[in-house]
């Protein structure tokens, strides 16, 4: 099996998330970083490529550059995909380019900084017929797929109740200079909801298969002089009747990053727990809680396929990672529109767009002192083929 060969777009030294792509991408040997545009600032990006191994010729000034010069390669040398590692404001910029220039794009979330950028990516990824994939990566845990089957089965009967809730600390207090997070130019309009609710958001959907329709905001700067909101509490209502709570925060001093989901049906219930993401609870009236594990042969199909080692050795967030990696490899082995069934679990455009509808609604309801608002009806209907 060749290796899909990447190319990256942000991601250069101090940053951090296009750290944990490299390690991600390179877990299973199937993707290799062959070519980059790292920062805004062409030395540091000289630097960090060559901290890297990267052949000089191949690490560029900036992503235009980048572009044009690997679209210019012969095709069995240029990067199949670019990873879009940028802050918010870059998104669709530089995926937009990138489709259009006829590669895969493999992108951050929030997918863009607002719901109009959303759709005018939405339409590229439509035009291009190139794989996109969004970094949701909580949809990479082995015991996040347990859930969804297990619920998808009917384990826990008709899902009643979602809670999930997404908590940090770091924003408690000034973290000083000027984090672009909190920077409506480069954030969009919504601070904690598009940095970690849309995690949230996408995890609650995941593992019930239900999408919200509507929802209930109270959003809040809680840090005076916050241009974006650092605290939110949203209520849903999932198409179908279920309802639920969604709380994200950055300012719970202590919290790192509390991520959990709990899922009550008429019959049982379930709980997962990023910080011990190797075990998954189910929860009866009639009975103790059981505690699955990572690893194990009680796990159904899809998380064996996903867990690497046998249970009690722990695997964690680079290798959820890793999973969202190698499904993305296949979708672009696979090169078009129709997803291979190894990654049709894939976070897409479709789940892009519908963060960013999230995003836009609860700041609506929020500033209409939290009445509610439905998501827009189209995107209930755009399923993925
Ligand atoms: N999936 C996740 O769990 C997860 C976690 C953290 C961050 N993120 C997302 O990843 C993105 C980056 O976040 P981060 O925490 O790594 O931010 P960061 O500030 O640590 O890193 C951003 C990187 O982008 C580079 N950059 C900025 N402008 C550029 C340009 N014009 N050209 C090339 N590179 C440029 C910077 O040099 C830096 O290396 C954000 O969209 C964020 O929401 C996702």
């Amino acid at each position: 099996m060749t290796r899909v060969r990447m190319g990256m777009v942000g991601g250069g030294e101090g940053g951090f998330i296009g750290r944990i792509h490299r390690l991600a991408a390179a877990l299973d040997g199937e993707v290799e970083l062959v070519c980059g545009a790292f920062s805004a600032d062409p030395e540091r990006s000289r630097r960090s490529g060559a901290a890297w191994g990267l052949d000089p010729a191949r690490v560029y000034p900036d992503w235009q550059v980048l572009l044009a010069a690997e679209a210019a390669r012969p095709a069995a040398e240029r990067a199949e995909f670019i990873a879009v590692v940028t802050p918010n404001h870059l998104h669709l910029p530089v995926a937009a380019a990138a489709l259009e220039a006829g590669f895969a794009v493999f992108c951050e979330k929030p997918a863009t900084r607002d719901l109009a950028e959303a759709r005018a990516l939405a339409e590229v990824v439509a035009a291009s017929g190139r794989p996109f994939a969004l970094a949701h990566t909580y949809a990479g845990y082995p015991l996040v797929h347990e859930a969804r089957a297990r619920i998808a089965a009917g384990e826990l009967g008709r899902v009643r109740r979602v809670v999930v809730e997404y908590q940090q600390g770091w924003l408690a207090a000034d973290p000083g200079g000027e984090p672009w997070r909190l920077d409506p130019a480069r954030s969009g309009p919504s601070g904690c909801l598009a940095d970690i609710g849309v995690h949230a958001f996408h995890l609650a959907e995941f593992v019930t298969g239900l999408e919200v329709a509507e929802l209930a905001a109270d959003l809040a700067a809680v840090v005076p002089g916050r241009r974006v909101e650092d605290d939110a509490a949203v209520l849903l209502r999932f198409a179908g009747g279920a309802r639920g709570v969604l709380l994200a925060s950055q300012v719970s001093p202590g919290e790192e990053n509390g991520l959990r989901i709990r899922v009550y049906g008429e019959r049982a219930g379930l709980e997962w727990f990023q910080e011990a993401p190797n075990t998954l609870w189910l929860k009866g009236n009639d009975r103790p809680a059981a505690r699955l594990t990572a690893g194990g042969p009680w796990l159904g199909k899809v998380a064996r396929a996903l867990t690497r080692t046998p249970p009690g050795h722990p695997e964690g967030y680079i290798e959820a990672f890793a999973n969202l990696y190698r499904a993305f490899a296949a979708a672009v082995r696979a090169g078009g529109r129709h997803a291979p069934p190894e990654a049709a679990w894939l976070p897409g455009i479709r789940e892009a767009v519908r963060g960013m509808a999230f995003v836009d609604a609860a700041l609506a309801s929020s500033r209409a002192g939290g009445a509610w608002r439905a998501l827009p009806a189209d995107l209930a209907e755009e399923k993925t083929p």
